[in-house]
């Protein structure tokens, strides 16, 4: 190699490694996956609020939440709700200050549309999303009706849920959120 073709591969190497080090480390650009499409932002934009903002068309009753229950939630939250490898969801009344405090939603949930929007999300674990607004409706109202505070005939839909009043509606205390 000549003199001067040395030198020009001594002046070439460090450039080459430089530009690579500032590509991989460039923080305005850290090319981490892909934008969102409109279809995959509104499958996860879909927050339902405890006034019932969000609640979408369909309707339910407990006599077909029941089935559905039976085949998609038993397994882990009991038969009857009563609990297993996950939480009791059905219980008698008993108030949250008592000795023995229950989390069933009877008990403890302060609004019922949340109800909806947790199992709609996340039930059951391993297919969460895939429950339409019928299924879920009814399943709502199979566990509001097990835990007695709707009737075992009340259909649920976005205006009767957004109605329900729970009975510990009043045992959380209130923080500001600004809007
Ligand atoms: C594979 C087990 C499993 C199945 C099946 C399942 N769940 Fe759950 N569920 C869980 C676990 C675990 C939690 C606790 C999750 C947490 O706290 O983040 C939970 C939490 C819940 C809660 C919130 C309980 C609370 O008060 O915090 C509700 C409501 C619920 N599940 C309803 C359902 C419904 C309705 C179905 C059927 C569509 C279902 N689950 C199926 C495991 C399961």
């Amino acid at each position: 190699m000549s003199m001067l073709r040395r030198a020009a591969a001594a002046i070439f190497v460090p450039v080459v490694a430089t530009s690579a080090i500032a590509a991989d480390t460039d923080v305005k650009a850290p090319r981490l996956g892909t934008p969102l499409s409109t279809g995959e932002i509104a499958k996860w934009d879909r927050t339902i609020f405890a006034d019932g903002r969000g609640l979408p068309p369909g309707k339910g009753a407990a006599k077909d939440g029941r089935v559905i229950y039976e085949q998609k939630c038993a397994d882990c939250h009991g038969l009857r709700g009563e609990g297993g490898t996950a939480e009791e969801l059905v219980s008698e009344p008993k108030p949250p200050s008592g000795d023995y405090p229950s989390k069933a939603i009877g008990s403890y949930w302060p609004f019922a549309p949340t109800i909806f929007d947790f199992v709609r999300r996340s039930m059951p674990p391993a297919a969460a999303g895939t429950l339409t607004a019928n299924e879920t409706y009814a399943l709502t109202a199979y566990l509001l009706a097990a835990n007695g505070v709707i009737g075992e005939g009340d259909e649920m839909n976005a205006k009767t849920l957004a109605a329900v009043h729970m009975p510990n509606r009043d045992g959380f205390i209130w923080i500001d959120v600004k809007p």
